[in-house]
């Protein structure tokens, strides 16, 4: 078992000598083998070409760029697979061989005439340049290792800037030939040969694309070199270098790479491209693949019209650029944020806004009213001031300033605004629009020049309205109100019919107004409590009772204001003092036209008069059933229907006026009218809008 295993062992051993021997010997036969390849540029060939440092084939491009502009970097390509140059087919004594390449760069420098350091094409017994330093290097060698014969170094420089050993930075423009050491043996200033003795200088980092053609022949040990640029369209017939060169079998090891070095200094940078290579090498005359400029890539933009400082200065001005695009972009942001907030608060409010009635500027009522003055004062109602103003676009106006309590009911008072808005109709006030200041609303009403109903009824200069104006008036207010009952889309209860609602206009003409207010206030979007709306005296009997108005407490309310517009009496003003009773008693008498305004004198029609006293004493029946609607009222009044007898159970009783007066539990500010003290309070309640609690 153990002499078995151990025989495996050596015969495994034997195997191993032998394939290792094998294998030495393929690699001689390979590596004796001519090389030839050639890069039309660089696309795909990452694998076949070793890159380092500042190196590396551009995949935008296809280029082999062996160093960008970036100052004192150095950079290294070899083609990855060794080169065998020793030729040993003659006897021991190996020649080199014969080898080819050709190869077309371009160099761009940062800024013309700065451009550095340069490059070289390299025999190298290693695929990288490790320890090699930047400028004057080029990436080849070193300060320690410049000279040095175990360097085992071969290279073509390409040097841009002038003066290695004294250090300098002088600008220059030659090609060398360098052995182990970066001082030249050979050095040449850049020419080419238009004809044999006809040269032509130029520049190696012009920023265009220069083609180099070398040939080393093995057994003359002559080396040419061609260069020049492929705009020519020819190639020169005469080398720029042709000499022998006897160092090479010197340098030349068993194996060695093949490739470039460059190198950019502290203060000059270039960036250095390949743009194609062909190699080749041993064999009888070995010729590298001729490389068409239709067949490489495209050269690199000639960008060297940026100077170093204009770059620099570049950045500089695209890092500010960049910050203030980010700092406007963030103030934007900003504002946007803040604008987006903003018109998010105002949304909550405005999302609700309307386009009709029109919605007033604050401002301008601000300035119209006189800020508000106490003197533009014209009325104070239920509901709010009244403000005269005068609007530079649209006139006089007149303006009722109602304060709020909470945004929820602004809002649905705005959305009753709307409806409000579309009402029209010759005997109400036309709103205008509104306006919400804060938690002020602010409706805007046409301005009635000759002011309320209740202020030329009771005028104390004597003028005395006429009959007719009267008799028109009732009319117009029963019309105005048939609109709001039936005639609109929807049905509008007033709730607050009086005198002091009625506006007369230039015309004498009866104009409604504050319909459609308490609706919202009973609804509570004015203030949080239930409240009941009405003026004592107009309010319907059923009203105290269940606050709910209807249409026919409308018109009970409207009989009340008929009564008081023909008899020129408040509808209330003592505690025992009530018109429709008063008037009633007329009727049951059989004097009703006593009731009639003593100021009339006998200036009245009579008919008309006992007309409309019946109309009001039927509007002003105690059931609500029984009050004709407000259509009917006006066929009575146009005499297109006979008023119907006042039946037996028109009144009240003492009681249920009692109650009416009981729930009255306060006033909520007096209108016009209290400023005329024509009637007598009692405690605490006026003839005007009344608010009672329930
Ligand atoms: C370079 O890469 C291309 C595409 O992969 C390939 O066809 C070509 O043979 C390569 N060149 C060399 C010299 O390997
Ligand atoms: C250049 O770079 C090398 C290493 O990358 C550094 O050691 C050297 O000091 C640099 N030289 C200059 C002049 O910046
Ligand atoms: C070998 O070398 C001798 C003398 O140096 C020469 O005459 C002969 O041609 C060479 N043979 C080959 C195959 O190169
Ligand atoms: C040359 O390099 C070798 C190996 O790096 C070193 O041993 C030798 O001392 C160097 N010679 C000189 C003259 O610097
Ligand atoms: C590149 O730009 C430089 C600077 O303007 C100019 O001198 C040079 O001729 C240009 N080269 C080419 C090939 O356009
Ligand atoms: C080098 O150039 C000379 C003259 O132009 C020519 O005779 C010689 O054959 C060339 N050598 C090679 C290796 O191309």
């Amino acid at each position: 078992m153990g002499v078995s295993r151990s025989i495996s062992s050596f015969m495994f051993l034997i195997f191993l000598i032998l394939s290792s021997n094998v294998f030495k010997w393929s690699v001689l036969v390979e590596a004796t083998t001519a090389a030839r390849f050639t890069f039309r540029g660089f696309k795909g060939n990452q694998t076949e070409i070793q890159t380092e440092g500042a190196s590396t084939i551009q995949r935008d491009n296809d280029l082999l760029r062996l160093t960008d502009r970036n100052h004192n970097v150095t950079g290294t390509a070899f083609y990855r697979k060794p080169i065998r140059l020793r030729d040993y087919t003659n006897s021991s004594n190996f020649k080199v061989c014969s080898f080819s390449s050709s190869f077309v760069f371009v160099i761009i420098p940062s800024s013309p005439g700065n451009g550095g350091f340069g490059f070289t094409f390299t025999l190298s017994p290693t695929p990288n340049r490790p320890g090699a330093e930047s400028a004057q290097y080029l990436g080849l060698l070193n300060r320690y290792n410049d000279g040095n014969q175990s360097n085992h170094v071969f290279a073509l420089e390409f040097d841009t800037v002038q003066g290695f050993k004294d250090g300098a930075d002088r600008r220059g423009n030659h090609i060398g030939l360098n052995f182990n050491s970066l001082s030249s043996d050979v050095q040449e200033p850049l020419i080419y040969y238009e004809t044999a003795d006809r040269k032509e200088d130029f520049q190696l980092d012009s920023g265009e694309p220069i083609r180099v053609n070398l040939d080393y022949d093995g057994s003359s040990k002559t080396f040419n070199v061609t260069i020049y640029p492929t705009r020519l369209g020819f190639k020169p017939k005469k080398p720029m270098i042709s000499g022998r060169v006897l160092e090479l079998s010197g340098i030349v090891e068993e194996e060695m790479y093949v490739g470039f070095t460059a190198a950019t200094g502290k203060d000059q940078s270039s960036a250095h491209f390949v743009m194609g290579w062909s190699f080749a090498s041993c064999g009888e005359k070995p010729v590298a693949d001729w490389l068409d400029l239709s067949q490489l890539p495209s050269p690199p933009p000639n960008t060297s019209l940026r100077n170093k400082k204009g770059y620099a200065s570049r950045v500089i001005a695209l890092i500010v650029a960049l910050s203030i695009v980010t700092v406007v972009l963030l103030v934007l942001l900003f504002v946007f944020v803040m604008y987006k907030r903003k018109i998010q608060e105002e949304e909550i409010l405005e999302d609700w806004e309307i386009d009709y009635p029109h919605r007033f500027k604050y401002r301008d009522l601000y300035l119209a009213t006189k800020r508000f003055k106490e003197s533009e004062i014209i009325g104070t109602g239920g509901f709010g001031i009244v403000y005269k103003g005068n609007l530079s676009s649209s006139g006089p106006i007149a303006v009722k300033k109602i304060t709020s309590n909470s945004s929820q009911g602004v809002r649905e008072f705005v959305a009753e605004i709307e409806s409000l808005g579309r009402l029209g109709h010759k005997n109400l006030v036309n709103l205008q629009g509104w306006c919400k200041h804060k938690n002020e609303l602010l409706l805007i009403y046409d301005y009635i020049p000759n002011g309320s109903l209740d202020s030329l009824l009771y005028r104390r200069n004597g003028v005395v309205l006429p009959w007719d104006v009267r008799f028109e008036i009732i009319k117009g207010i029963a019309s105005g109100l048939l609109y709001l009952h039936e005639e609109w889309e929807q049905i509008v209860i007033h709730r607050d019919v009086k005198a002091s609602n009625v506006l007369i206009d230039e015309d004498m003409n009866a104009k409604l107004g504050d319909f459609g207010l308490a609706r919202l206030y009973e609804r509570g979007t004015l203030s949080q409590t239930t409240k009941v709306v009405g003026t004592l005296g107009y309010m319907a009997p059923e009203l105290t009772r269940n606050g709910r108005g209807s249409t026919a407490s409308d018109v009970f309310a409207f009989g009340v204001l008929v009564l008081e517009i023909v008899c020129g009496h408040r509808p209330t003003n003592t505690e025992n003092f009530f018109l429709a009773d008063w008037v009633m008693e007329f009727h049951t008498n059989g004097g009703i036209l006593s009731a009639v305004d003593q100021k009339l004198g006998s200036s009245f029609n009579g008919r008309e008069a006992r007309l409309v006293l019946a109309v009001g004493l039927l509007c002003c029946h105690h059931k609500p059933k029984t009050r004709p609607s407000m259509r009917m009222v006006l066929r009575y009044l146009n005499g297109e229907e006979d008023v119907p007898l006042i039946d037996e159970d028109w009144g009240l009783s003492d009681s249920s006026r009692d109650e009416l007066r009981m729930n009255v539990v306060g006033y909520v500010s007096s209108d016009r009218a209290s400023t005329s003290n024509t009637f007598s309070s009692f405690s605490g309640v006026s003839s005007s809008s009344v608010v009672s609690g329930r």
